[in-house]
């Protein structure tokens, strides 16, 4: 009888990301904060724990993140908690409690972080999957949303990626919506009883989330529902024209897309989405909008915003898709020492590669040349430095090109410059 143990796998719908993959993750993480940073945004940090009531009222409690997918539980003193669904609500939380307000002028934040929501898990979408997101308070300004979208253009461009579609659509304020939402609801009286059963429910509760429906056959239906861009007050209707002629003059190309209405309830005026061809059934790698009224459905004062989420395990299949990015982890240098004459020259040198910032290997135990070659190999390493007896005689090290087989003599206190020298070039 064995006694094995089963071994533990990760939870459905979550996964591990192992350094394979991780490598091309934090490039374009650190593209990301680049990008942000010239843009002038900060970095904020929020608990992954929340209040359940901040996404409820929120996200909207009819949502089907709310309804559906929130990873909920109450805790050992009764309170009520959430693994975040998305971040937007943490943030403009944030900004309340620490009277962000009070210091003047636009606030401009971004994060990156895991979020959670149990949906079916597929291809692009997980339980547990990572947002890049950046959030702007403070104005409604219509040149920040065209500016906004300029900047995800160019982080786009910066990690390969020039294949995707701009969809952009306007929803209104409180007050253009509520006309609007009496139209629908009078087109939907005429339709709802073909229709799915929380589209049925939700064309009297919350009309809206019927145009985000993803019930296959309800979207001959929705297709002929009136259009919220058709019902917009002059002012909605202003800004939206002034976010499109914006992006034309930034040469940002734009498809609009009357039905984006997004999943989430907190959205006033521009809404959009970018997707990818190359993604299959979940295109959507980012989206967004404008939340004129959030900061005041969270108890905190008027305060415009506007943000993006982008998803970032998304994003990640069209980067490799693309082929552009690459991920810089190649192993730099190779130290192979023989003897064990030559294990401290070979520890004192790594030692003083690595200050340099490069990446380096060696072999713990006294090896045959061979043998760590074929390590060096095997890792990738763009150069070889071979310590030997022979090399400790002369004071100079063997320096293998891995990559075009060449081998020189370096003098041992030249490596360093020899290296950068080399590296720069390549
Ligand atoms: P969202 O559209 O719910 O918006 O999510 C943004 C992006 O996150 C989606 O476009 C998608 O790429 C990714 N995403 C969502 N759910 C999953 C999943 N289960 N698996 C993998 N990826 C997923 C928001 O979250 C808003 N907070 C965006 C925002 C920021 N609006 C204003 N500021």
């Amino acid at each position: 009888m064995s006694n094995r143990v089963e071994p533990i796998r990760s939870v459905k719908g979550t996964r591990d990301l192992l350094p394979r993959e991780t490598a091309l993750w934090q490039r374009v993480e650190d593209e990301a904060r680049r990008v942000f940073a010239a843009y002038n945004f900060r970095e904020i940090r929020t608990p992954i724990l929340e209040q359940t009531t901040l996404f409820a009222r929120s996200v909207g409690a009819d949502t089907d993140i709310v309804t559906k997918e929130m990873y909920t539980f109450q805790d050992r003193d009764d309170e009520s908690l959430t693994l975040r669904p998305e971040a937007t609500a943490s943030v403009v939380r944030a900004y309340i409690e620490h009277n962000l307000y009070n210091e003047r002028g636009i606030h401009k934040l971004y994060y990156i972080g895991p979020m959670f929501r149990r949906e079916r898990p597929q291809k692009g979408r997980y339980r547990q999957f990572y947002q890049i997101g950046a959030e702007v308070l403070g104005s409604d300004h219509p040149t920040i949303d065209a500016e906004f979208l300029e900047m995800l253009a160019l982080f786009l461009g910066r990690v390969g990626l020039t294949e995707y579609n701009l969809l952009l659509n306007s929803v209104g304020c409180p007050k253009c919506r509520a006309e609007y939402l009496k139209v629908l609801r009078q087109a939907l009286d005429k339709v709802k009883d073909g229709m799915c059963g929380d589209c049925q429910r939700r064309a009297v509760t919350n009309p809206l989330r019927v145009l985000d429906c993803k019930v296959e056959a309800d979207q001959p239906i929705i297709e002929k529902l009136p259009h919220i861009l058709d019902h917009l007050c002059p002012e909605c209707r202003q800004h939206f024209d002034c976010v499109a002629g914006e992006l034309q003059q930034r040469g940002i190309p734009y498809e609009i897309a009357p039905r984006l209405v997004r999943g989430l309830d907190y959205y006033t005026r521009t809404t959009f989405e970018m997707t990818s061809s190359v993604l299959g059934a979940q295109n959507a790698f980012l989206g967004g909008g404008r939340y004129d009224g959030l900061s005041e459905m969270l108890g905190g004062p008027p305060t415009p915003g506007f943000g993006v989420a982008i998803g970032e395990d998304r994003l990640l299949l069209a980067v490799e898709q693309a082929g552009k990015l690459k991920a810089d982890d190649a192993l730099d240098v190779f130290i192979a020492w023989m003897g064990d004459a030559a294990r401290d020259s070979a520890t004192q040198l790594a030692r003083a590669i690595r200050q340099q910032g490069l990446r380096v290997e060696s072999n713990y135990e006294p090896a045959r040349l061979k043998k760590s070659l074929g390590l060096a190999n095997k890792l990738g390493a763009r150069f070889a430095i071979i310590i030997g007896e022979g090399e400790l005689g002369t004071g100079r090290w063997q320096v293998k090109d891995m990559a075009a087989g060449q081998q020189e003599e370096v003098e041992a206190g030249r490596v360093l410059a020899y290296l950068r020298e080399k590296l720069q070039k390549g």
